[in-house]
């Protein structure tokens, strides 16, 4: 057994074609298992690797001869793919010119999304890294206007349901055991949040994922690091902007999903298979405003040793 995912426990199998092998060592340097070594001029499997193969494929795709199969743990030699010519390959400027023209978008055209972009953002969210292979990361993808409408209006009805939580007599009776940070956060972030999205949704304003026409909502599972659904968004919203759509993180909902009265039936309406660490809503849409300038962002902080 290696690391054990929701989808697999299994060590994949690897095999080496010794014919083809050329013996350059490539396979025993990307290997973060410590799962080849070098017999006699040729490539072999090491008699210790660290976990046991999980199916990263670093050394299938590195292999000049093509002598390395890894079969096992949802991948075959049959995922592989060339690359496309290098000089395609965006350059930083590019990059940045998209990264700093991006905004968060909460006003969208009343233009659908066509399942053909969707799908070219979820190819492009399933290249992102994972903790551990293969990703854990689920999609749960509602498409149109009135599916994610009524996603919002299932969650407002759950957030109050469970309105107690920010209420004056629960936060007092947890003064004792929270810090002043928490007691603040809750005042000035946390219960502003539920009045806002309850309120509005019950004049028909929907404040939560603002009429967007998709929404994506990237969970984990027990299993998987917790930064892996946040990345794979990350992903989705470049991708999205590079297809000349807007869209906007959505960080306050999968919080309240996971516990609470009413949070499973929420969470089996949407086929969400599992309660985990961290997950992100990403709505997405034609934007609505053009915007005619960028803002310079910083960090906290950047130390430099
Ligand atoms: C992790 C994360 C969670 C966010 N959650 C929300 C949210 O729940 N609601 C919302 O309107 N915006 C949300 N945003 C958008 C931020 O408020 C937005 O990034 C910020 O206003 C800066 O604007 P910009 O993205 O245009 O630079 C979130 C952004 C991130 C990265």
């Amino acid at each position: 057994m290696s690391i054990p995912t929701s989808r697999t426990e299994e060590t994949a199998t690897v095999t080496i074609d010794q014919l083809k092998c050329n013996g350059c060592g490539k396979c025993v340097t990307v290997c973060s298992d410590l799962g080849f070594e070098i017999i006699n001029g040729k490539a072999a499997r090491s008699e210790k690797p660290v976990f046991g193969c999980m199916a990263c494929g670093q050394c299938m795709v590195v292999c000049p001869e093509n002598a390395i199969n890894v079969t096992g743990r949802c991948l075959t030699p049959d995922d592989l793919f060339p690359f496309t010519e290098p000089s395609v390959k965006p350059d930083y400027n590019s990059l940045l010119q998209l990264f700093q023209s991006r905004r968060s978008i909460r006003k969208f055209r009343d233009q659908p999304v066509s399942r053909e972009v969707i799908d070219l953002i979820l190819t492009a969210a399933q290249t992102a890294p994972m903790g551990v292979p293969p990703s854990d990361v689920n999609v749960v993808v509602l498409q149109g206007k009135e599916k994610v409408r009524q996603f919002s209006s299932d969650y407002c009805n759950l957030l109050d349901k469970n309105r107690w939580f920010v209420s004056g007599w629960f936060m007092a009776l947890m003064t004792p055991f929270y810090d002043k940070r928490t007691i603040r956060f809750f005042k000035k972030f946390i219960r502003p949040i539920y009045d806002i999205y309850i309120g509005s949704m019950n004049k028909g304003i929907d404040q939560v994922t603002y009429d967007a026409p998709v929404a994506f909502y990237f969970y984990g599972t027990p299993y998987c690091d917790p930064a892996d659904p946040i990345i794979a968004a990350t992903y989705a919203m470049t991708a999205a902007e590079s297809l000349g759509l807007g869209s906007c993180m959505l960080g306050a909902i999968h919080p309240f999903i996971q516990f609470g009265s009413g949070a499973k039936e929420f969470r089996d309406k949407y086929k969400i298979r599992f309660k985990s660490r961290e997950g992100l809503v990403l709505i997405v849409g034609y934007p609505k405003v053009k915007y005619a300038r960028g803002v310079k962002r910083t960090f906290a902080n950047v130390d430099f040793f």
